[in-house]
């Protein structure tokens, strides 16, 4: 497990919703999961510590700071868990 401590290294970064043209932000304090389910985003939460993949939600484009324990490296290309993965871009998802 990570030894990291909560909240280090977090910085607020966004997310576009290319559908709808809406910009959300993911506060430092934030998880992009609690975002996303706040602006009624159809997500299921499981885990939220990024080991169950059921969060997972794919991504057009942005450099996701990949944080989960169950992703392949292939499903990182375009899919990340929100629960946990951050991103030092704006992330774009579409449906
Ligand atoms: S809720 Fe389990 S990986 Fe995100």
């Amino acid at each position: 497990m990570s030894h990291t401590i909560p909240g280090a290294n977090r910085t607020p970064f966004e997310i576009y919703l290319a559908w709808s043209d809406v910009t959300l932000r993911v506060e430092a304090y934030q998880s992009a999961l609690q975002v996303l389910l706040t602006a009624g985003i159809p997500i299921e939460p499981g885990c939220e510590v990024g080991g169950c993949g059921s969060c997972a939600t794919d991504f057009v484009e942005g450099d996701v700071i990949h944080m989960d324990g169950c992703l392949s490296p292939v499903d990182r290309v375009h899919t990340f868990c929100p629960c946990v993965s951050r991103a030092r871009t704006r992330v774009v998802l579409a449906l």
